[in-house]
């Protein structure tokens, strides 16, 4: 309880310290984000909730303040000596590819990644690196399909070294499929015993450990650099963390803002993400027992099938018999939730599990979509 003589600033600053849960009041399941999806509203409300309890310092373009701190705390996370804040994951994977090239310009990538779909060519375009896609189509890259590459660069006509190897997992374009932890593993001890550097690009990295029972850190160990969201999971506007040792983080910011990377104020893009990192994986197995209870209720009803990957994380599909689903999407959001548009082809929903789904219990959440079939 709060008392009303209090002004409103006064008794925020005794409900929320750094770090500490932020009160939270929509009730909308949204079934499409990789955090809460907060609205402008809901995250001003919180951001006036973090900066009342003095949990925030500036930062001077993007060092220091709140940033150094959220620097701090990622290095902690994923058991990395360093860590520099980076506003998109999009150039947190270009510096590092860059960085960990040096003049062994040929980067060995997931044919299905971002970094190599979904970033322009950038690393190409700009820093003149050699990105070499491999296994279409697959979540997970093979020492099989790696080695046959490093070998074809070493002993071509004009010697060309791989100088990185670049991993994306879990992989958003094959619907948050995992890799396979022992060719990671596989990929980790050749690279290191061939003198080649090691990327992750683990967006989405948080995910992963109730999937595959392997902690954060021990994906990061088999990597040199690691990027992580800060907007995905933990509910930043934007921004992105990337870690590694003492001397690749060194010196680093300097090509941060050769490209055009430091924003002069970072800290309102990041000051709700401590309060969320430091909840995410109990708030997300939570959120997965709710997802498996609300699925009972629905499969139960007749009316609603579900599918998961066999290497599946965040991501389910559920799919309805004798209605259209682009109505029940468009009934349910009436009801406040929010379903992804079905998947043209199948009619499947794509379900992203997250901690919205703890904002209602399961049967009454699985009973609004099922009045959403009906009208
Ligand atoms: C796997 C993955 N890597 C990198 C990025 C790029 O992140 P940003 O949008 O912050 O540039 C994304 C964004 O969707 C992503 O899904």
């Amino acid at each position: 309880m709060t008392t009303p003589l209090l002004p409103a600033t006064a008794t925020a600053a005794h409900a929320t310290a750094p770090g500490k849960p932020l009160h939270d009041t929509s009730r909308r399941v949204d079934l499409v984000s990789d955090g809460l999806g907060l609205d402008p509203h809901e995250y001003a409300t919180q951001l006036q909730q973090v900066v009342d309890a003095g949990a925030i310092d500036a930062d001077n373009y993007s060092c220091g303040g709140a940033i150094g701190r959220l620097e701090a705390l990622f290095a902690k996370l994923l058991g990395k000596p360093a860590a520099m804040y980076v506003p998109t994951g999009t150039l947190a994977n270009h510096l590092a590819v860059r960085r960990l090239a040096g003049d062994d310009r040929r980067v060995l990538v997931q044919a299905e990644s971002h970094l190599y779909n979904d970033s322009g060519d950038g690393a190409q375009a700009l820093s003149g690196l050699n990105l070499v896609p491999l296994a279409p189509g697959q979540a997970t890259l093979r020492l099989a399909d790696v080695q046959p590459w490093v070998e074809r660069s070493r002993g071509g006509r004009v010697r060309n070294e791989v100088g990185v190897i670049a991993i994306e997992t879990p992989v958003r374009r094959r619907d948050h499929a995992m890799a396979d932890f022992g060719e990671l593993e596989r990929i980790s001890a050749y690279a290191r015993e061939q003198g080649i550097r090691l990327h992750l690009d683990g967006a989405r990295l948080f995910t992963l450990p109730l999937h595959s029972g392997r902690p954060v850190t021990a994906y990061a160990a088999l990597f040199d650099s690691v990027y992580v969201s800060l907007w995905k999971n933990f509910n930043g506007a934007g921004g992105a963390i990337l870690a590694g040792s003492e001397a690749f983080i060194d010196g680093l910011f300097h090509q941060r803002r050769m490209f055009g990377g430091a924003l002069p104020s970072a800290w309102p893009q990041v000051a709700l993400v401590e309060a969320y990192a430091n909840r995410f994986e109990d708030d997300y197995a939570r959120a997965w027992r709710a997802a498996d209870e609300l699925v009972g209720h629905l499969e139960a009803s007749g009316r609603f099938r579900a599918r998961r990957l066999p290497d599946g994380s965040s991501r389910f599909f559920l799919s309805v018999a004798g209605v259209a689903p682009e109505l029940v999407a468009e009934r349910a959001r009436g009801r406040g939730i929010v379903l992804a548009w079905p998947h043209p082809d199948t009619g499947e929903f794509p379900v992203q599990v997250n901690p919205t789904l703890l904002r209602l219990p399961p049967a009454e959440l699985a009973r609004r979509l099922l009045d959403s079939l009906d009208g």
